[in-house]
This record gives structure tokens, C-alpha cells and sequence, in this order.
């Protein structure tokens, strides 16, 4: 069920967004755009900026941004739909009745009955741990000492051992098997239908919309598997989530603290560290990463101790660095886990080993150094090769690699002259390798979330910035780019609705439901923080510029496929034109 189109952007025209953010982040008029501290992540110097011209907001530091519905969805935490209500009551005005129309209703229907279906379930689990039947499950959890709000908290459940209590719940709710079979919940053979989850302590798995999308379902003291889970359904895709994320996101601190399991992040928010997510016993994504890089710039990894734990640790570093999230690591021994960890030492003990959580590239060669016997001449100079080896591959920027030189110099009693020779003398030898595309990035950029762009792309986002901020220029940009001329997937898309003159936050519409695809077109929508230039006569080159190289790559691509030589006579002839191609 939605709310048509023409509601929501009578709605949004009347919401001024500035006063709307305003009544949330503290804004200050720079230009024609008014700047704050952004409330999504920790900043001190403000990089959050509201545009009141386009309708939209933008933060130049952790790249989150949109209409101001996606202000607070993002903010409170809602659904869409509970924005637009929200938004209405407000200001007053009538809400219309929710229309059953539109392309991809069907689709959209069936994650939604889904989506109820696991709510559905969510809640029946739920009840069962108070009821009679629930006994064992709450006494579990009391034993480890999990307290009453903390079960409320995480909507915590038991599934019992009858084996189709859940099934006959939801027929009787009216669902249907097909629904039932796609949500993972159940087994269907030829000899019928029976629960997944059974005689386990359930956990519900919410995403950051605080959907349930899947479960984990732990066994009662021992037992084989010790957790069972959902199986990957068109809502549960453990590679895209993160469990705990729907509450650590309103943590709002300048790092998360990621753990292996459910336990140690139950158990890490019931000691008061809200900011702790967990992979879930799978090693971490770029994916993953990714989304942690859209609430903080730093990470405590928090994997168990034991070898498993220290080689997934050392798995997911490379992937936080290239994320631009900074790992750090948590020495948690003699403990196996961060649960432990709290329930033999308490919560100050965390708080203190976190403090001192380390440099994760320092406790890599650490680790490393448990591989060589130090004694051994041999031993010692194969342990500096691989100290060698690991600084010159982990950082690509001279200056970082410098400090790092410098650190481990001291830290590991390595002559620092001797160490700085043996990283050159290894990078000289593996430069071709080491700046594979995409790897040269600035670390500003990797911290961005931006990757190193190639020049078209750079152009093609000026090309948009440009005419989302002076829409005069449209009329010359259309005469002379067509938007299949475009090679990045979302100016190509934005590019003809600008030209229709949609203004921004309309524009951003088509790209809702989609996260990623959604804050790069409000990152392109926003330009640059400093805004454009005002000169009319410098618009007129820039634009000739873009206009001219857009239009030379592309004549260059026929060249290069063209064989026939009249038709290349022509194009060259074109190419040579475009030299010359003046605007004004
Ligand atoms: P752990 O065994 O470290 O979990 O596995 P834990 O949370 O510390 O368990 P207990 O309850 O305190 O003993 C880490 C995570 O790996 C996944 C689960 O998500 C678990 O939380 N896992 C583990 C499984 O999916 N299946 C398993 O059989 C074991
Ligand atoms: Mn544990």
C-alpha cells in the first residue's frame, strides 16, 4: 500500500527542510546552503549541509544524504511510510487513503506479507518464552545472565519442541504454503511440513529499518548444531547485514565494536555498549563494510581469541581498511569471548581494554612475529622480510607508510634506517602490482567512501552537480550531450530528468528502495561543499569543457570500431571540429 506520488511531493513542498532539520541539528547559513555537525556519524568540524534550493541534505563527510523523508527515516529510525505520517501530523495535513497501484506492487505485496509473516513470528516466538511451555528457554537465559528488559529489548523467543507449532500458527493466521515455504521457516518433505527452529532459544534478526528478516535459534546448554539460523531468503541476506546494527546505529559514536556472536552483542549492549554488531559467524563483507562505513570512520574488532577468531581478524582488516573504516583490536585474553569477558570482569574491565584497543597493522605484525623463531638468525631475517612485506603491501600512501615505518621501527627494536630500505626495496619491486585500479586512492577518499575516479566519471559528476545548482544551464546541456553519451549508470539516469526540470528530491524518488544506488544520486545531486561557481562567463567554459570531453571519448569509440574509411574521413573531421567547439 503507498502513498501517491503527487501526496508526497505536495507534502515535501510544504515542509521547508530546513526548518524540518533545523528542529534537529544546529544550522548555520554558509552561502546559499546552511551547514551543521552531522547527527550520523561523530564529527567535530560540520560537513552536514541542508540545501533549501534543492530540498535536500547532504553530509560531505560519511556521504549520507536525501529529502528530508529520508531525514528522518534515517534519524528516527522509521519506514517511509511512517516518515510521510509523521511528517503530515506535523504540518497538518490530511493524510490520503494508502492507494494499491503503481509498478511492481505485486513485488513489493510479497516482501511485504513476508515481512509480516516474520513479524508474525517474531511475536509468537516471543510469547512462547512466557508461557508455560517456555520455561526451559527463560531459564537459559536467566542462567547467563541475560535480565527481563534486555529480553524485551531484543524480542528474544523459544521455539518449543512440538514440531509444527509455528506452521499451525501462521495457517491459522491465514497464510499460505507458498509464503511458508519462502520464508525459511519451515521444512516441507513428502512426509510434510515441520518447524525449522524447535526446542531453541530464538533471536530474532532485524535489519536497520528494524525489520525482521531472519532468526537464530541457540539450543539449550549442549547440542549439535549449536545455532541453526534462516537460510538466505529474498529478505535475509546475511552478506548485507549486520546483527545489533538497528540499535548501535543510534549509538551514535565515532566507532562500532563488532563481535562474533548474538551473545557477546546481547551482552555487550546489556553492560551499556550499545555500539556492538556482530557478523554472525560468518567472515566479514565488503558489503558489510561498506555499511558500517555509513555510521563510523573506526571499528574495535572483537573477535574470540582463540585461532579462528585471530585468522577472521586478520581477514577482515584488509576489507575495513579498503572500506575506510580503521580497524582496531580488542585484546580480550584470557577470556574466549567479549561475553566472558564482561561476565567474569564486568563491564569496567571492557571499557578499560577497549581504551587501549590497538592499532590493528601493529598487532598484525605482532602476531606475525609468533610465526619465526626470533633466535634463529634465519628466523629473524625471514620475520623482517615479512615485516617488509606487510608494510609495503598495506598502505599505498608514503606518508601513512612513513608513520608506520616509524612505529613499528620502535615497537619491534628494528633499526628504522635498515626497515625503511628493506619496504622501498620491496615496493620498487612490486609497484605495477601494488597500484592495481582502484588501490591508488587517497586515504581521504577511501575514508569518503569515495574510490579514485576516473576522469570521465569526475567530469560526468561535475556535468550533474552543475545543473542541479543552475538550472539556466540545462537548455545548452541538452542541446549538446545526449544522456546515452553518459557512461556512469546513475548520471545517465539523472541526466534526462533534470532536463525535464524535476527538481532533486523528486529525482532522488526513483531511487528509493534502493540504498546504495539512493545516497549516490543525492552525493551527485549535492556537488561540491563549496558550491559552483557564480561567473557566468567561467559556467559557460566549464560546461564547454565537460560538454567537449563527453562528446571526444565517445567519437574516439566509434573511431577506434569504425573501419569503414569514408565514415572515418567524417569522424575524423568531427574530432577535429570538437577542438575548436565554443559555447558562447
Ligand atoms: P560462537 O560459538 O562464538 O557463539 O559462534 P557465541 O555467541 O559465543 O555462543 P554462546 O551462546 O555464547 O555459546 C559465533 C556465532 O557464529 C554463529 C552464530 O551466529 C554465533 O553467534 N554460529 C555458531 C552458527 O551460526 N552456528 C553454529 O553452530 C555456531
Ligand atoms: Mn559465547
Amino acid at each position: 500500500m503507498y502513498y501517491p506520488d503527487e501526496f508526497i511531493e505536495e507534502l515535501r513542498s510544504r515542509a521547508n527542510i530546513v526548518d524540518v532539520i533545523g528542529n534537529y541539528v544546529s544550522l548555520k547559513k554558509r552561502g546559499a546552503n546552511y551547514f551543521g555537525l552531522c547527527p550520523f556519524h561523530g564529527e567535530k568540524t560540520p560537513s552536514f549541509s541542508v540545501a533549501p534550493g534543492k530540498q535536500i541534505f547532504y553530509c560531505f563527510g560519511c556521504g549520507k544524504g536525501g529529502d528530508v523523508l529520508k531525514f528522518l527515516m534515517e534519524y528516527e529510525n522509521i519506514s517511509f511510510q511512517e516518515a510521510v505520517q509523521r511528517l503530515a501530523s506535523e504540518l497538518n495535513v490530511p493524510l490520503p487513503e494508502l492507494s494499491d497501484t503503481g509498478a511492481g506492487r505485486a513485488e513489493r505485496d510479497r516482501r511485504m506479507r513476508l515481512l509480516e509473516l516474520n513479524r508474525d513470528a517474531a511475536v509468537f516466538f516471543y510469547a512462547a518464552l512466557r508461557s508455560d511451555a517456555g520455561a526451559p528457554g527463560l531459564s537459559y537465559l536467566k542462567k547467563r545472565g541475560i535480565r527481563g528488559e534486555t529480553i524485551v529489548h531484543w524480542g528474544l523467543g523459544y521455539a518449543d519442541q512440538r514440531r509444527d507449532s509455528l506452521y499451525r500458527y501462521l495457517k491459522g493466521k491465514g497464510y499460505e504454503d507458498e509464503l511458508l515455504r519462502d520464508s525459511g521457516l519451515f521444512r516441507f518433505s513428502e512426509r510434510g511440513v515441520s518447524d525449522r527452529f524447535f526446542q531453541r532459544v530464538i533471536f530474532p534478526i532485524l535489519d536497520v529499518n528494524m525489520r525482521v528478516i531472519g532468526f537464530g535459534g541457540r539450543v539449550i546448554g549442549e547440542g549439535e548444531p549449536k545455532y541453526l539460523n534462516s537460510p538466505e531468503t529474498e529478505l535475509f541476506d546475511k552478506s548485507r547485514n549486520l546483527f545489533g546494527l538497528n540499535f548501535a546505529k543510534r549509538s551514535r559514536q565515532k566507532q562500532m565494536i563488532l563481535c562474533e556472536g548474538y551473545m557477546d552483542v546481547i551482552s555487550m549492549h546489556q553492560a551499556g555498549f550499545s555500539n556492538a554488531v556482530a557478523s554472525l559467524g560468518t567472515s566479514l563483507t565488503e558489503r558489510q563494510a561498506a555499511l558500517l562505513k555509513r555510521y563510523v570512520s573506526e571499528l574495535v574488532l572483537s573477535y574470540d581469541s582463540d585461532n579462528a577468531g585471530v585468522k577472521a581478524a586478520k581477514r577482515a582488516i584488509p576489507i575495513l581498511r579498503e572500506a575506510g573504516v580503521e580497524p582496531k583490536l580488542l585484546d580480550l585474553r584470557p577470556c574466549k569471548d567479549p561475553d566472558e569477558l564482561i561476565r567474569t570482569k564486568g563491564p569496567d574491565s571492557l571499557r578499560e581494554r577497549l581504551s587501549k584497543a590497538r592499532n590493528a597493522f601493529l598487532w598484525e605484525v605482532e602476531t606475525e612475529k609468533g610465526n619465526y623463531d626470533l633466535q634463529d638468525p634465519a628466523g629473524l631475517n625471514a620475520y623482517y622480510q615479512a615485516v617488509g612485506k606487510l608494510l609495503s603491501v598495506s598502505f599505498s600512501d608514503p606518508l601513512e607508510r612513513e608513520s608506520y615505518i616509524r612505529a613499528v621501527a620502535r615497537e619491534q627494536l628494528i633499526d628504522y634506517e635498515l626497515l625503511r630500505q628493506l619496504v622501498e626495496r620491496r615496493s620498487g619491486e612490486q609497484s605495477p602490482l601494488l597500484n592495481p585500479p582502484g588501490r591508488g586512492d587517497s586515504r581521504e577518499q577511501r575514508r569518503s567512501g569515495r574510490r579514485a575516479e576516473s576522469r570521465e566519471q569526475r567530469t560526468e559528476r561535475q556535468l550533474i552537480a552543475w545543473l542541479s545548482e543552475k538550472p539556466d544551464m540545462i537548455p545548452i546541456a541538452e542541446k549538446h550531450i545526449r544522456p546515452s553519451e553518459l557512461s556512469d549508470e546513475i548520471c545517465r539516469e539523472i541526466f534526462p530528468l533534470l532536463c525535464q526540470r524535476l527538481p532533486a528530491s523528486r529525482i532522488l524518488d526513483r531511487f528509493r528502495g534502493d540504498e546504495e544506488r539512493y545516497e549516490r544520486a543525492a552525493s551527485l545531486l549535492s556537488g561540491d561543499p563549496v558550491g559552483t561557481e557564480s561567473d557566468e562567463k567561467a559556467l559557460l567554459k566549464g560546461l564547454e569543457d565537460i560538454i567537449r570531453s563527453i562528446r571526444l571519448r565517445r567519437l574516439n569509440e566509434e573511431i577506434e570500431r569504425e573501419s569503414d574509411g569514408e565514415r572515418l574521413t567524417e569522424l575524423f573531421r568531427e574530432q577535429s571540429a570538437l577542438q575548436s567547439f565554443r559555447l558562447s
